[in-house]
């Protein structure tokens, strides 16, 4: 059973999304983002709201269930491990480089670019550190693991752990630049990452262009060779939304992104998507697919949709809602979040 802490909490965060959904088809996305921002009462109330359900109930929840599943931080964690320091990053290289061959690729547009290297040969050896940007960071979940060098940021995260930065509407340039008081964030380095973690972030943008916009913003920030996690909150099973899952990877392969691997754990699905030294190479994907005819998921290569994009939110529905969430017993991880909410 749920307490009647965590219905508080659920309920904060709950209503939080609606509003902002809400006040997304009243007013439109841009003009509902800019009051949200302003919000910081909100935001803060968010933050410590989100902090306590991720480190104490759906930890819980996780460890009550009979198949206690590796939590999103450590299935990160793993895959990096993988990736960087047991040869994932030359598997892939070489399968990019296979590709290349078969389609006669003209390849130049690299010559000045900054490549993820492989030099990390395991963590003792560990030269250099993971470089890591958490978007979305709320508290900073990856601060304590030391195989990440951690640029974790958040509208409003749990202050000294996490830098302010809206990240849809940040600058990208050259070198990060900090405010005086180093507690903001104002320009972050493009080609600088060997990771971007959007871990249940894109969820929270009410639109499908704000969520293009981030995944487009996450390709110039990473090194060639370097990769986006993206972590979304779904308890369904594996089929229920992979029509959904399939296009967000059309429309990131569209981008330069390969996808590396999926894997849908009981609450949310993991995905790995590299930025591919050959753009053309991801792109190959996207062109091989043959496309439903008029769905509306493959209108737009800028746009990343969600299940709530096809709903209307009516005050009558926003009731049901909250009634639901109140009566839920809340066995169910993430029904807090967008994506989730039946
Ligand atoms: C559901 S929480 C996820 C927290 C954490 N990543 C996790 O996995 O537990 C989503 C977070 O994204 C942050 N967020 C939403 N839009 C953002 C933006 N444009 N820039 C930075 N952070 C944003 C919110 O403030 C919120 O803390």
């Amino acid at each position: 059973m749920a307490t009647e802490e965590h219905k508080y909490l659920a309920d904060v965060i709950k209503t939080t999304h609606a509003t902002l959904r809400e006040e997304a088809q009243n007013y439109g996305p841009e003009i509902a983002w800019k009051r949200h921002v302003t919000r910081k009462d909100v935001l803060q109330k968010y933050a410590s709201s989100m902090q306590k359900l991720a480190t104490t109930y759906w930890l819980e929840n996780n460890l009550n269930t009979k198949h206690t599943t590796l939590c999103r931080v450590e299935w990160i964690k793993s895959q990096c491990e993988e990736y960087f320091l047991n040869g994932g990053i030359q598997k892939y290289d070489d399968k990019e480089e296979n590709i290349k061959t078969k389609i006669n690729a003209d390849i130049v547009e690299n010559e000045n670019s900054i490549y993820c290297n492989s030099y990390i040969r395991n963590v003792e050896d560990l030269i250099q550190k993971i470089t890591l940007l958490d978007v979305g960071s709320c508290y900073n979940p990856f601060g304590t693991l030391n195989i990440f060098e951690v640029t974790a940021i958040d509208l409003n995260g749990v202050p000294e752990k996490v830098l302010h930065c809206d990240f849809l509407n940040a600058q990208t340039g050259k070198e990060q630049i900090l405010l005086v008081d180093k507690q903001q964030l104002l320009q972050l380095p493009e080609k600088a990452y060997n990771v971007v973690v959007f871990s249940l972030f894109l969820e929270y943008l009410p639109c499908p262009k704000q969520r293009y916009t981030c995944c487009k913003k996450a390709y110039n920030l990473l090194q060639y060779g370097g990769i986006l996690f993206i972590i979304s909150p779904d308890s369904k099973h594996v089929g229920a939304n992979a029509r959904l899952m399939k296009s967000w990877r059309y429309v990131l392969s569209k981008l330069g992104f390969m996808r590396i691997k999926y894997e849908k754990l009981r609450h949310i699905h993991c995905m790995i998507f590299r930025k591919s030294i050959y753009k053309q190479v991801a792109i190959r994907w996207a062109n091989m697919q043959t496309l439903p005819e008029n769905d509306p998921l493959y209108q737009d290569d800028t746009a990343i949709y969600i299940p709530q994009d096809f709903r209307n939110i009516s005050s009558n529905n926003k009731h049901q809602e909250k009634e639901e969430t109140k009566k839920e017993a809340m066995t169910c991880m993430f029904h807090e979040l967008p994506f989730e909410e039946p």
